[in-house]
């Protein structure tokens, strides 16, 4: 799979996309990104980008032709053009296990108050939004996107912590999880974890799992339930 990723700033990518699995997967291939400065499409001799809002306005709006040259010179046939912004279809683990069968994404960050509107008529992207408030820019999620896509790509987490089993994908919240020291200032690992029951385990994981969301998130809980049914 391959991310051609849009910004007016390219650096802010680095650090995450250099450290840790996402590091390593761009190493062994498993995904290639890519990061294009958008003014380095502007024709401007400045690397103008932005402008005043039509019809007035505190703040500045992305110009469409250096967005649309960028785009016309990423996109391939195959290509699937995702704008970042708050006017989006919220990201779910649903979304992100789609996304991550397609060959080719195109992420396009927004700045300022936005992209001017005819690129959304010429372009038609998938609009996405990493939750109901508002950032300064769509960088932080496009990094939210891509690590969530490349985390369950096939070969990036270990075959026995594969993305597959773990919460969201089961829409149920993850149960709680213990490590060694056996005791802790005075609170001790459960017991059934102790024994060695693998089965009892897994029974006991998938019932935290449950009164967890049950108590905390009663949308998923109905979802799981409305799941269960069908
Ligand atoms: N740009 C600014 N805020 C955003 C959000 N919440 N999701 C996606 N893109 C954004």
């Amino acid at each position: 799979m391959r991310i051609d990723i849009i910004t007016l700033f390219p650096d802010m990518f680095r650090g995450p996309f250099g450290e840790g699995l996402m590091q390593r997967a761009r190493e062994r291939e498993l995904i290639t990104i890519r990061l294009h400065d958008l003014r380095a499409f502007s024709e401007d001799k400045h690397g103008k980008v932005d402008d005043f809002p039509y019809g007035g306005g505190a703040g500045m709006v992305l110009k469409p032709e250096p967005v649309a040259r960028a785009l016309e010179a990423l996109r391939r046939p195959e290509a699937r053009i995702i704008l970042l912004t708050p006017q989006g279809a919220p990201l779910t683990q649903k979304r992100v296990n789609a996304l991550s069968l397609e060959q080719h994404l195109i992420l396009l960050c927004g700045r300022y108050k936005g992209i001017d509107e005819r690129i959304r008529r010429r372009f038609v992207p998938d609009e996405i939004s990493i939750g109901d408030y508002v950032l300064m820019g769509g960088e932080l999620p496009a990094m939210v996107l891509t690590e969530a896509v490349v985390r369950v790509i096939p070969g990036v987490l270990g075959d026995s912590e594969s993305a597959l089993e773990d919460s969201f994908q089961q829409v149920l919240l993850d149960c709680p999880w213990y490590t060694r020291p056996e005791e802790f200032e005075g609170m001790r690992v459960p017991k059934v974890l102790r024994e060695g029951d693998h089965a009892k385990t897994k029974a006991w994981r998938q019932q935290e799992s449950e009164q967890r969301t049950r108590q905390r998130r009663p949308d998923l809980w109905e979802q799981f339930l409305a799941e269960k049914e069908a």
